[in-house]
């Protein structure tokens, strides 16, 4: 049996580039996991199950655990029934990434039961086709992503001031509020200057997807009024309040 933490994620910067043939967006952004997380659990079975603490989650073909588990069996040909349950911690709809780090969890888990016969870099390639957030879940923590998200640049950990995070009860679609950015409305600053002042301690926490689902979310307005520095993480709806006193971000745990 193996438990595994599956850790979230927020985006201290998310820049817009522009709009791919594909329909995907060109972004470019800055991530980090975070403490709060989930625990997997996964067994070598004698039927393949998948349950969760949280009745509302559906356990079926579109939950990226599935997802990712069937990925493997296709990737690998190794199908040995496996349960897994899943202790739900991260708010889904939150722009935290809840699901694509259980979906590379899974993988990593499959992968750690059947004696690691391939590479964490194989699995993070194969990771891309579940969602573009996947393949950050491979990196150690802090890392630069670009592409539709998907390319990912591993970081030493950056020192960050602490933080909260609010979610408010409503959750956010993300291919909703990629439909309603107006890039015409995305900062201009290149993310590689970002990035660059990031390191330095110079930390500019944008997030172009933040105008959209303010327009879309009310009480995304009303946090902001509150708290002046928060900042939106992803594609929302949780947003990041600074508490001020400076100290390193832990890095991801509970993997290796
Ligand atoms: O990759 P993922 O399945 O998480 O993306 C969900 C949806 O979010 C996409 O279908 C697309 O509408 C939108 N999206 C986007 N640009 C990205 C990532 C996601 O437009 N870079």
């Amino acid at each position: 049996m193996l438990q595994l933490f599956s850790p979230a994620k927020i985006n201290l910067f998310l820049r817009v580039l522009g709009k791919r043939p594909d329909g995907y967006h060109e972004i470019a952004s800055l991530f980090q996991a975070i403490d709060l997380g989930d625990q997997l659990t996964l067994t070598f079975s004698t039927k393949d199950t998948l349950t969760c603490s949280n009745p509302d989650l559906p356990c079926g073909d579109s939950n990226l655990i599935t997802k990712a588990l069937m990925l493997f069996r296709r990737q690998t040909g190794l199908n040995t029934p496996v349960a897994i349950h899943l202790e739900k911690n991260i708010p889904t709809q939150a722009g935290l990434g809840g699901g694509s780090s259980n979906a590379a969890t899974t993988l990593w888990g499959l992968n750690a039961l059947h004696d690691f016969p391939f590479s964490e870099q194989e699995l993070q390639t194969w990771s891309a086709s579940i969602g573009s957030d996947v393949p950050f879940f491979f990196s150690k923590g802090t890392a630069y992503c670009i592409g539709r998200g998907e390319k990912v640049r591993d970081l030493l950990p950056l020192s960050l001031p602490s933080f909260s995070l609010i979610k408010p009860s409503v959750g956010l679609a993300t291919p909703a509020i990629f439909q309603a950015l107006k890039l015409q409305e995305c900062s201009t600053l290149d993310p590689d200057q970002l990035l660059h002042d990031f390191m330095i301690g110079k930390h500019r926490f944008i997030n172009d997807l933040e105008i959209p689902a303010l327009r879309l979310c009310h009480s995304l307005a009303q946090i902001k009024e509150k708290h002046p520095t928060a900042f939106m993480t992803g594609s929302g709806s949780t947003m990041v309040i600074l508490s001020g006193d400076t100290k390193p971000l832990h890095r991801k745990q509970g993997w290796y």
